[in-house]
């Protein structure tokens, strides 16, 4: 059996519903062709995101019942902060009621304008917060990791002799701390190794720079150590997780990843002055340091999931499962990022649809077009993502990379579900030709991926042009 099934049986269910193709038509156009506009009750296969999907378990359920509502002092808060600092060790444990909450209160308190925060890889909520303190988000991950093709173990790997160069170039000062993001989503889900966080860490000792992860995936990534790195085989994954951790000065979390929750995150950090202006700034924006902008049985879920997603029959699954989409796509020739990431199976847009150029948006125009044929909605990381238009010059800039990411939620979807994606995703590729670009015809300033409109290429020529706001080729 090539298929690890499910650690647990299903106790609560929920009916997906199925629309028909014409219906899907009018609501993508009603979206504007963006996916995150469309309402999930027109989504039979959801895979836009892994974030705050997960199912809980009954034990976490359980834990709602229990939470402690109050509003200073919450029995939840000690419990989940008791959690959290056996998991990393830190001794100080912020709230946050998601990730972004967390990333916007440890770079108020270290990030001012003109400094430069080095990552493997930002994913668009940290680049946005730190370009929002008016700083350069550097992404400095191995060179590999642009090259869809290319198998290794480790392709989430900070490239140490590029961030090395980069202090030697900004300056020491300029740089507050340095992110590593466990595993690198923007990248592939890719996983960093132990050993390459030590050289890193070896490397900021010299230029007393901290390190903080971007913990999201931080059990996926401690189980690919296991799984690939040389001496961890028959080490805990919750041994690994700590010793990872001890590396690190703190971290950021979104718990709506690895700690299994609909809701919630955390910063947790050793400097104690550090923790006091987060503290202040949370009580300003989030809310009492023992809630932090979430309920008390939010953080009971939390605590609980934490716990749970270092269960190694499940991490063996979670992966596996992974796994098993990807395996089914190969199979059917459907072009994939390589190797296989831990929450999410990449497909590579640029060869799914090797007639439409980046101007025309080729991994957004695949993921629209999953959705309309087969009902399946995933998300672009590509140029709608992470490309940029200068409004003045009205140049653009194109990432390296159009990738439509299904991301698998955590314990929601069985092997039959995942089946049906595989298959529609491989009946696509027969058709590729029949799918047209999308140009670009309204952006916010920040995270334009989220509100952004387009039309089809075909309709827009004329449309679009006469509203003098489209995103047309140079
Ligand atoms: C690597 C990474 N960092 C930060 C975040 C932001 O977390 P949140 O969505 O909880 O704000 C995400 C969310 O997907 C993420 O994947």
């Amino acid at each position: 059996m090539n298929f690890p099934f499910e650690p647990y049986k299903i106790k609560v269910v929920e009916p997906i519903r199925c629309t028909t193709r014409e219906e899907r038509c009018r609501l993508l156009h009603e979206a504007g062709y963006n996916l995150f506009q469309l309402p999930a009750d027109g989504v039979t296969i959801d895979l836009l995101t892994d974030s705050g999907t997960s199912a809980m378990s009954d034990s976490q359920w359980a834990g709602l019942m229990v939470g402690d509502e109050s509003y200073a002092g919450s029995r939840s808060f000690y419990r989940f902060e008791a959690a959290v600092r056996s998991l990393c060790g830190y001794r100080h444990v912020v709230p946050t009621h998601q990730g972004r909450a967390a990333e916007h209160l440890l770079f108020s308190a270290l990030v001012k304008p003109g400094m430069c925060v080095p990552n493997n890889m930002h994913f668009d909520t940290t680049r946005a917060n730190i370009e929002y303190r008016e700083a350069e988000a550097l992404d400095l991950v191995v060179k590999e990791a642009y090259d869809p093709h290319c198998e290794l173990p480790f392709k989430g790997n900070m490239d140490v002799g590029r961030l090395e160069a980069t202090i030697e170039r900004v300056g020491p000062d300029r740089v507050p701390f340095v992110l590593i993001t466990i595993t690198n989503n923007s990248g592939g889900g890719q996983p960093v190794s132990m050993a390459n966080i030590r050289v890193t860490r070896q490397l900021l000792n010299r230029y007393r720079i901290p390190l903080f992860f971007d913990a999201c995936r931080f059990a996926e990534n401690c189980w690919f150590i296991k799984e690939r790195e040389p001496g961890y085989a028959d080490v805990p994954v919750r041994e690994i997780a700590r010793s990872l951790f001890s590396l690190g000065d703190g971290c950021l979390m979104s718990a709506k990843k690895d700690g299994l929750a609909n809701i919630g995150g955390f910063v947790s950090l050793n400097d104690a002055a550090w923790a006091r202006a987060i503290t202040n700034h949370l009580i300003l924006v989030e809310g009492f340091p023992t809630y932090g902008g979430l309920a008390g049985r939010d953080l009971e879920a939390m605590a609980r999931g934490l716990e749970e997603v270092l269960d190694e029959g499940y991490l063996r699954f979670r992966v596996g499962q992974v796994r098993y989409l990807a395996d089914l796509l190969e199979r059917g020739g459907v072009p994939i990022l390589k190797p296989i990431g831990g929450h999410a199976v990449y497909l590579n847009a640029k060869e799914f649809l090797p007639h439409l150029p980046q101007f025309q948006f080729p991994a957004q125009a695949l993921a629209v077009a999953l959705y309309r044929e087969y009902g399946i909605r995933g998300v672009e990381i590509g140029s709608v993502m992470f490309g940029t238009r200068d409004p003045h010059t009205e140049q653009s800039t194109h990432p390296n990379l159009e990738l439509v990411r299904l991301a698998i939620p955590r314990r929601v979807y069985t092997n039959s579900h995942l089946m049906y994606v595989a298959e529609s995703v491989i009946d696509l590729l027969q058709r590729r030709d029949s799918i047209g670009g999308l140009l670009l015809t309204y952006e916010a300033p920040q995270l334009r991926h989220f509100t952004a409109r387009f039309e089809e290429a075909a309709l827009a020529e004329t449309s679009v042009h006469s509203a003098g706001i489209a995103v047309l080729p140079r």
